[in-house]
């Protein structure tokens, strides 16, 4: 460090030189500076994380980056999609409806709207701060943290809401919102026969995609598509498929 007056040869009580430096504390100055440097990182992580938890769409850009394959879009889903996505539905169900990837809510926000009872709702989440997220918003429905293609064995693991007897309630309704193209064959392929599985007989798969296009992967899963609409008031414009089991067609 350099003085602007250099240092007086003598002062008080103390020898001259690197001592003299030490005794009256100069050379604390870069150590302060590292730990101020690191008090003022340390201040905007946690404003950064504030400003995250109060804003669902930071998060979800978070998530976007850390993982952009399981993510799969630069935004959630508008609340034209989220409602189109819900008429799909019919709340009267007695089973349940299962929402893979539920994200920030949108879509599961839309589905209680409906009028889905909450403890018939269950949201398969797989990233860690996004399941966080929708039990603070949801604290009635059961939000699972855990991979979609694990379905079954959630069930049988009894996790999934069960009826006054103790059953297993049939799945009537899976609406999703994965991103099945952007995720790898493997998983994507468990995650169909997983669906399929575990869909009752006369139960209804929801899911949307931004290939406008083309067949649904969960046909390639077993299913036959029954119905199919655009929603062109989404970032970027969607289509909503509704499909269910061959028979029942
Ligand atoms: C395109 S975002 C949709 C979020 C929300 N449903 C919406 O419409 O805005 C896909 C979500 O699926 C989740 N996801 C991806 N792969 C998953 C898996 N195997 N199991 C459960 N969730 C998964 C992601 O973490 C992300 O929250």
């Amino acid at each position: 460090m350099r003085f602007k007056h250099p240092l007086p040869s003598r002062l008080p009580g103390v020898r001259v030189g690197a001592r003299v430096v030490r005794d009256i504390g100069l050379d604390a100055g870069p150590r302060l500076a590292v730990q101020a440097a690191r008090a003022s990182v340390a201040r905007m992580r946690r404003a950064m994380d504030r400003a995250v938890a109060q804003s669902p769409q930071s998060l979800f850009l978070r998530e976007l980056m850390a993982q952009p394959g399981s993510v799969g879009a630069i935004c959630a889903s508008s609340p034209r999609l989220a409602t189109r996505m819900a008429e799909q539905v019919d709340p009267a169900t007695h089973g349940l409806v299962v929402e893979l990837g539920g994200g920030t809510g949108v879509i599961s926000s839309a589905l209680l709207a409906r009028g889905v009872a909450p403890e018939r709702l269950v949201i398969i989440e797989q990233s860690d701060a996004l399941a966080a997220l929708l039990r603070r918003r949801f604290p009635l429905v059961r939000v699972i943290h855990g991979d979609a293609a694990e379905l079954a064995q959630l069930q049988i693991q009894g996790l999934l809401p069960l009826d006054a007897a103790g059953a297993p309630l049939p799945i009537d309704y899976i609406v999703s919102g994965l991103p099945l193209l952007s995720i790898p064959l493997p998983v994507r392929q468990r995650i169909l026969q997983a669906g399929a599985l575990m869909l009752a007989p006369q139960g209804r798969l929801v899911q949307f995609t931004y290939a406008l296009r083309g067949p649904s992967p969960w046909q390639i899963g077993g299913l036959v598509r029954l119905r199919s609409e655009r929603v062109i008031a989404n970032l970027p414009p969607a289509r909503i498929d509704v499909l269910g089991h061959a028979a029942a067609g």
